[in-house]
């Protein structure tokens, strides 16, 4: 199938193809071998996006970092609900395939959920909804009921800073308790992709550099930041990469390059 995307949607294709350059690889991080049959179904050109199999596994330990907040808060909440936002073309209710209580939804752009209904099966209890992040209205559309996961992996970063803590005061008005799960740049780090991203795709995507991950809860009250996890620490990354980290781990610009950042609301988080 032919796969047509602009701007920051066509980015679902970056990591997509990581994921499954990954399952490919022995050992592999992720083994998301439905990411790899569906690069196989894709008819697009992946050799022009940059995603090599050296970077291949800082893609999926990122996945697999969020793979694992998720079971953490199912194992915690049995009737539960989880949210990804700017899904994209991961695979992640497949791979953590959740029980029965739980609902999960997945929201991206009209365009990108399309893709996905043409890839991927349906499945019970699952819910794709084809709406901007930053509009109001798939908010209405989830049940506010359940304690709920909101997952924003690979999405902040093409916010607005202003659209980002809008979306933010969004979640913790419309869901009683929960936690907000997701990655954030640093300036160094938006200006380095910016770069790459422009020579790939004509034009910087990335739009909210975030030095210091109080800055979340400092705009929100009702956010509590319980983890910032440097993305350079993942214990899944390659041997070399983990020792490159360790090597800059003074320079605090290269050291949070990029955050995964875990934030409660509510009383029960
Ligand atoms: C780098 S991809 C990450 C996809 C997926 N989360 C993953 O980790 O594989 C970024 C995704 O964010 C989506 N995105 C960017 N801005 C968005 C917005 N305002 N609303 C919904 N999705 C958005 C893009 O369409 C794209 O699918």
């Amino acid at each position: 199938m032919k796969v047509r995307l602009a701007g920051s949607m066509e980015t679902a294709l970056i990591t997509l193809y990581g994921k499954a350059l990954d399952a490919g690889m022995t050992p592999s991080l992720l083994h998301d071998t439905m990411a790899a049959q569906a690069v196989e179904r894709i008819d697009y050109d992946f050799g022009r996006i940059g995603m090599t199999p050296r970077l291949a596994p800082n893609v999926a330990a990122r996945s697999l970092h969020f793979d694992g907040w998720a079971r953490e808060f199912l194992a915690r909440h049995e009737q539960a609900t989880v949210v990804h936002l700017g899904a994209g073309l991961d695979t992640r209710v497949w791979r953590v395939d959740p029980g029965p209580g739980v609902r999960w939804y997945d929201v991206d752009y009209p365009e990108v959920v399309a893709v996905r209904r043409q890839l991927y099966p349906e499945r019970e209890n699952y819910q794709l909804i084809g709406c901007s992040a930053t509009a109001p209205e798939w908010l209405a559309q989830v049940p506010a009921d359940r304690p709920t996961l909101v997952l924003g992996e690979g999405l902040l970063m093409y916010l607005e800073p202003a659209q980002g803590h809008e979306l933010l005061r969004r979640i913790t008005d419309r869901f009683p308790s929960g936690v907000f799960a997701g990655d954030t740049h640093n300036r160094l780090a938006v200006r380095m992709v910016n770069r790459n991203l422009a020579r790939t795709f004509g034009a910087p995507l990335l739009r909210w550099a975030i030095e210091d991950p109080h800055e979340l809860e400092r705009a929100n009250p009702a956010l509590r930041l319980t983890d910032a996890v440097s993305a350079l620490s993942s214990p899944s990354l390659p041997r070399a990469t983990r020792i490159l980290a360790t090597l800059t781990r003074p320079v605090r610009a290269v050291r949070d390059l990029g955050m995964y950042l875990r934030l409660e609301f509510g009383p029960q988080g």
